[in-house]
């Protein structure tokens, strides 16, 4: 299992491009089930997530060719991928690919939609939480299908077709409103989605489902009104920039002290992480495709935030925003609402000399003068980030084990912070 060996203490200075968003990547790439024509998308991030989900739609029978060359064996590198769903021979979403990546268990909505079965498993808890799939299910029977769960697997039936319902989630979900939204947009009839989340992936999903031909309003709210269409047709899309990745790279700057342009992305898409770092003592000036983030002083404010479904704080950006506070010149809340067991990087940034205390859904950060490079192991995704931005400000070496995790959804991660001036390496262990 590789590791990631950092050398801490430098300020990072210069530019990082953002890649495609790999939330809305996943979505997209599912879209290409509602069709018998080759959807396109370009700006696809290279990540490990992105060649999990190719393996998976290439189970249900699809035929996928990356940058000209054929990615049905995974392993591929270009950015714009071609996905033709026109025979679909399989409707099951095994359990070796949905328990590594959540999204997979999108395909069931498409799946019902298109072919009137599927036969998806169960993702499973994770690190963060239970993650439930209950308002996928109860909203899609609201539609019409038949679900039961038998051996771990969610087995739908709809062999008459989904008919457009009257849905109102009671929690915020945006994998439910993703699912939701494909499976109505070839529903007979009508279908309201109430209490829609309404992060920009879901805005990009329904940008793309328009260009397929879908008829589709309300994207931004928490209403959206879906009529059902008899087909929808391929397209070329653009995937929206990765604002997490943004928001991640903006706390790289403003825990070492440094300065870095952001480009190919918008400030826009991160308003509320953007407006906490500017209150910590951030500067930030947008330009025509990003913005340049510097902090404004030897130290940061602390400053107390709240994760919530967008345009709130978002939880993917909790344990970064925790490290930057583990060095404030006073004490920040973090409140998680969203995930139930989000702090694993909790313990890890006690390692390098945190002092958070955590008090259920709360986390109290009392910062510290500095942080001391210490072996850390990364427990998810966005834990293992925050895990690298306290590297870089700490002093000494630090090592991250179990770096998988950053590789299902961070580029090039070494690469563009060592273009920074970040001494930053990747040691490979067979
Ligand atoms: C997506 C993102 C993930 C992000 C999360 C919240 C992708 C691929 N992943 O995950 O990075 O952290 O949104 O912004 O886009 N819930 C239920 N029942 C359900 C579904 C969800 O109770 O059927 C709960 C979840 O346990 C969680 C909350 O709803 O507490 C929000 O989860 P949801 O928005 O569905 O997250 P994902 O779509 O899985």
């Amino acid at each position: 299992m590789d590791s990631i060996r950092i050398k801490g203490g430098k300020p990072l200075n210069g530019k990082i491009e953002i890649s495609g968003a790999k939330n809305s990547a996943l979505p997209l790439m599912v879209a290409s089930l509602l069709t018998e024509d080759t959807l396109t998308l370009s700006n696809l991030p290279h990540v490990a997530d992105i060649s999990t989900l190719i393996t998976l739609l290439c189970h249900h029978g699809a035929i996928a060719v990356m940058n000209g060359e054929s990615a049905n064996g995974g392993g591929c590198d270009g950015r714009s991928l071609s996905i033709n769903a026109k025979n679909i021979t399989n409707t099951e979403a095994p359990y070796d690919i949905v328990r590594k990546m959540r999204a997979g268990a999108l395909v069931m909505g498409p799946l019902l939609a298109r072919i009137g079965k599927a036969r998806v498993s169960l993702p499973g808890g994770c690190a963060i939480g239970t993650r439930p799939m209950n308002l996928h299910i109860s909203a899609l029977e609201e539609m019409g299908a038949k679900i039961t769960i038998t051996g771990g697997y969610m087995e739908a039936e709809a062999p008459d077709g989904l008919t457009g319902a009257d849905i109102r989630f009671e929690t915020v979900s945006v994998g439910a409103t993703e699912n939701l939204l494909m499976a109505a947009s070839l529903a007979k009839g009508t279908t309201v989605l109430e209490n829609a989340a309404k992060e920009p992936e879901i805005t990009d999903l329904v940008h793309l489902l328009r260009a397929m031909g879908a008829d589709i309003t309300g994207e931004g709210t928490s209403r959206l009104v879906i009529n059902g269409v008899d087909r929808l047709h391929g397209t070329s899309y653009r995937v929206m920039p990765d604002r997490i990745e943004t928001g991640t790279y903006a706390i790289a700057a403003v825990i070492t002290g440094g300065k870095i342009e952001l480009t190919n992305t918008h400030a826009s898409l991160i308003r509320s992480v953007l407006d906490a770092l500017e209150e910590a003592g951030a500067d930030i000036e947008e330009t025509e495709n990003g913005f340049i983030i510097s902090r404004d002083g030897p130290t940061v404010h602390g400053v107390d935030i709240m994760t919530l479904p967008y345009p709130g704080y978002p939880t993917d950006m909790q344990a970064q925003f925790m490290a930057l506070m583990t060095l404030a010149d006073g004490a920040a809340m973090i409140t998680e609402t969203i995930f139930e067991n989000r702090f694993m990087h909790v313990p890890e940034l006690a390692r390098l000399g945190a002092n958070i205390t955590v008090h259920g859904h709360s986390a109290l950060v009392r910062g510290v003068k500095r942080l001391v490079g210490a072996p850390v192991m990364a427990t998810d995704l966005r834990a293992s980030v925050s895990l690298v931005l306290a590297g870089l400000a700490a002093e000494g070496e630090t090592i991250i084990n179990r770096v998988y995790h950053l590789d299902r959804g961070y580029e090039r991660l070494e690469e563009k912070l060592a273009a920074c001036g970040a001494d930053i390496e990747r040691i490979h262990t067979s």
